[in-house]
């Protein structure tokens, strides 16, 4: 039994329990239940004061004056992520693997913020200062006018706040947070959450931009409760294969921008280099594209982006066949397997699979499948497809090829990159810049890709 006022909370998805057991009964969860107190009883509760409503057309006259403008760090691939900037008052918090950057972005993001006027402080729970400043130094940003600390106590660090006005807040990260009016250590979900709460709350009264970094677990969820998730204006994943230089940021919720935008970083000996342009970034070029290979002409956000989609289908040496898949949805990879091999003819029940998206670059759209699928056939009948050739549509159960959006953008992509031909629902050849083969089902593409007759 729980003592009096404590519960049992799980410390994966926040679930509360009065008794503890071994499984978390919300989320499945083993072994994730810890004894939490409640830290005010309910007859310390302050009395209700009502709440005031008021019209969206904000009909006071003191609220008429236009919203304060966007902090702009300068770091175009972040600002673009935030949605054109940061916005006064908001949260962010960062996620992402560690040693994947989030150090050094947002200590690039600060000393760039810094270098055009912002107040910023950079507060680290797990490094010195003289660690920063060596990264700093490294970074060639030693002289930028960002504020540090090295601090864990939440109320040291707001009370060292009220000293002085800043613009950007960067803590990293929540769970090296604690406040001494819980009990809970650091890292729990009491003061994970008691910690983001509190910072939040500042940062809405104060008017000034918080970021914090939140560590991932090993499944990639952020670590401690998802509440954190839903108490911030915006959630950042900063992502990036491991042996790829490339880094994306991603925006997996924004209540201020758009969520389909990324940020490419690359990252060098000198801090994270922006790339501006990336759409021929995840390109395999030289030499002649193998069998298995598909170029995908893609669309992450507001760019069109080029990218290499690899198969390699084998025999199998197992009973169960391996499917292994980097780079995109395993569960998609099944799902157009299972249409090649029922609407196709094409089997794959006694070989194994692997698909591989090029650069270490993660794709989610649907508009990918009918390039998955072109790679995979292109490995499975050893016949490669032409060089100058991009590939994109959807491919639905019933085994049809559905035309995607934005196919103007990515033509014109390609066919700048020297691609002239495409790949694609025959909707796509109207007014194309490209030959388009159009095909309106996947056993087309097989036939076609099988013939390798093209013109
Ligand atoms: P870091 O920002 O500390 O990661 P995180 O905060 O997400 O844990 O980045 C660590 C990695 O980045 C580390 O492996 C070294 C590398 N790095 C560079 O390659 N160049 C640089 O200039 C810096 C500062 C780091
Ligand atoms: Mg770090």
């Amino acid at each position: 039994m729980a003592r009096d006022g404590a519960v049992f909370v799980c410390q994966t998805c926040g679930g509360v329990h009065t008794k503890w057991s071994g499984q978390c009964s919300a989320c499945g969860g083993w072994n994730s239940l810890v004894e939490e107190v409640q830290s005010r009883p309910p007859g310390a509760l302050a009395p209700a004061r009502s709440s005031k409503t008021r019209g969206l057309n904000f009909e006071t006259l003191e609220a008429q004056a236009p919203p304060p403008p966007r902090l702009s760090t300068g770091l175009e691939e972040f600002d673009r992520v935030c949605g054109g900037g940061l916005v006064p008052g908001s949260a962010i918090l960062l996620a992402g693997d560690p040693g994947v950057g989030k150090s050094t972005l947002l200590l690039q993001a600060c000393a760039s913020a810094a270098a055009r006027g912002a107040a910023c402080a950079y507060i680290s729970g797990e490094e010195a200062v003289e660690q920063i400043r060596a990264r700093a130094l490294r970074m060639g940003a030693a002289d930028s006018p960002v504020k540090l600390a090295a601090e864990t106590s939440l109320r040291d660090i707001l009370d060292g706040l009220k000293r002085e006005r800043f613009d950007l807040v960067v803590v990293d990260s929540i769970q090296t947070l604690w406040s001494d009016a819980h009990e809970a250590g650091p890292g729990s979900v009491t003061q994970v959450r008691a910690a983001a709460g509190e910072l939040i709350r500042w940062s809405k009264k104060q008017g000034v931009a918080v970021i914090l970094v939140g560590h991932v677990t090993k499944d990639g969820q952020i670590a401690g409760p998802r509440v954190v998730e839903h108490m911030v204006d915006a959630v950042f994943a900063f992502e990036g294969e491991r042996g790829y230089p490339f880094r994306i940021l991603r925006a997996a919720k924004n209540r201020f921008g758009a969520t389909d935008e990324i940020g490419v970083f690359e990252m060098s000996d000198a801090g994270l280099r922006e790339v501006k342009n990336p759409s021929a970034l995840f390109l395999n070029d030289g030499g002649e594209r193998s069998s298995g290979a598909a170029v995908f002409a893609g669309i992450e956000g507001s760019r069109p982006v080029l990218v290499e989609f690899q198969a390699l289908v084998a025999p199998s040496a197992y009973g169960t066949p391996r499917r292994a898949v980097v780079g995109w949805d395993s569960g998609r990879l099944a799902m157009v397997l299972a249409v090649l091999e029922a609407r196709c003819g094409l089997g794959f029940g006694d070989r194994d699979v692997y698909l591989n998206v090029a650069g270490g670059l993660r794709i989610s759209e649907p508009a990918a499948d009918l390039a998955a699928a072109a790679a995979l056939i292109s490995s499975a009948l050893d016949t490669p497809l032409p060089q100058d050739c991009v590939v994109f549509g959807e491919v639905s159960l019933s085994g049809d090829v559905r035309q995607v959006g934005r196919m103007e953008a990515r033509m014109k992509e390609a066919a700048k990159l020297g691609f002239s031909r495409a790949l694609a629902a025959p909707a796509a050849a109207d007014g194309s810049p490209l030959a388009v083969t159009g095909v309106a089902r996947l056993a087309e593409a097989v036939q076609r890709i099988g013939d390798g007759a093209w013109d």
